[in-house]
């Protein structure tokens, strides 16, 4: 799969396989089959085998489980998430360039093909005061985002997790092919739910975006297919 290919995701944040399938039945007759997430919460609730199942419909799934070991345990458990036939993996940045390095090697299957594998680098939700007071990083949040970014290009991998409005820094610090995948993304006349730093999905485009990944605007839509249809016209500009 090309890295920068640019498409909605849509965050299947469901506590079971029925809850999943059923939003997933709306879909049936949609002309371009959309790409999903899988979090903990599902994975952790129904197991591989809905990833199995959504694979057996056709589905590009991102594997969100944020995994976050020492590098050898790292590296175990990505060789079965690859076996899992997953499409896109990721990893928190802050296990270092040696952890990443191992998530990578276990993921890279004996014919050389792998899923993409991006770095969670700061989560949203993580205040640059949180940093500074508990995690005694010594830094600003941006610097810290540029950091992580460029020791997850170093390791090899393919790009990483960040606000929408980041997307420009990241792509500053590690060029134009280094992948951003954001989520924070609402339509500019809806709820911001919990969510802070958010934008709209064209704007996503304009900042850099390369995946929106887009949960609640769609899941809890009156018409999820329209919203999910509206992402994508809006995010690649159709
Ligand atoms: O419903 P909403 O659009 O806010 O969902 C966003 C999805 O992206 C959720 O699954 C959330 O866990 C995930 N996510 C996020 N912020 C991050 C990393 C992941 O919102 N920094």
């Amino acid at each position: 799969m090309k890295a920068n290919a640019k498409d909605v995701i849509i965050a299947c944040d469901f506590g079971s396989t029925d809850a999943c399938l059923s939003f997933l039945d709306k879909f049936k007759d949609v002309e371009r089959k959309p790409f999903l997430k899988i979090g903990m919460e599902l994975y952790y609730a129904a197991g591989p085998e809905i990833v199995k199942e959504l694979k057996r419909r056709g589905f590009k799934i991102f594997l969100d489980l944020k995994l976050h070991d020492i590098p050898n345990t790292v590296k175990k458990a990505m060789k079965v998430l690859s076996n899992l036939d997953v499409d896109m993996v990721n990893v928190h940045a802050a296990g270092t360039v040696e952890m990443m390095r191992a998530a990578l090697e276990g993921l890279t299957r004996e014919d050389g093909t792998r899923p993409l594998l991006i770095a969670v680098t700061q989560l949203t939700s993580t205040s640059e005061k949180a940093m500074r007071e508990q995690l005694l990083i010594d830094a600003t949040i941006n610097d810290t985002i540029a950091q992580y970014a460029q020791n997850a290009k170093e390791a090899g991998l393919d790009g990483v997790v960040c606000s929408p409005l980041e997307a420009r820094l990241v792509k500053d610090a590690c060029g134009e092919e280094f992948m951003t995948v954001t989520p924070g993304i609402r339509f500019a006349d809806a709820a911001k739910d919990d969510q802070v730093r958010i934008t709209d999905p064209a704007r996503a485009r304009e900042i850099g975006s390369d995946y929106i990944v887009v949960g609640r605007p769609i899941t809890a839509a009156e018409d999820p297919v329209a919203a999910y249809e509206r992402c994508v016209k809006d995010f690649l500009a159709l």
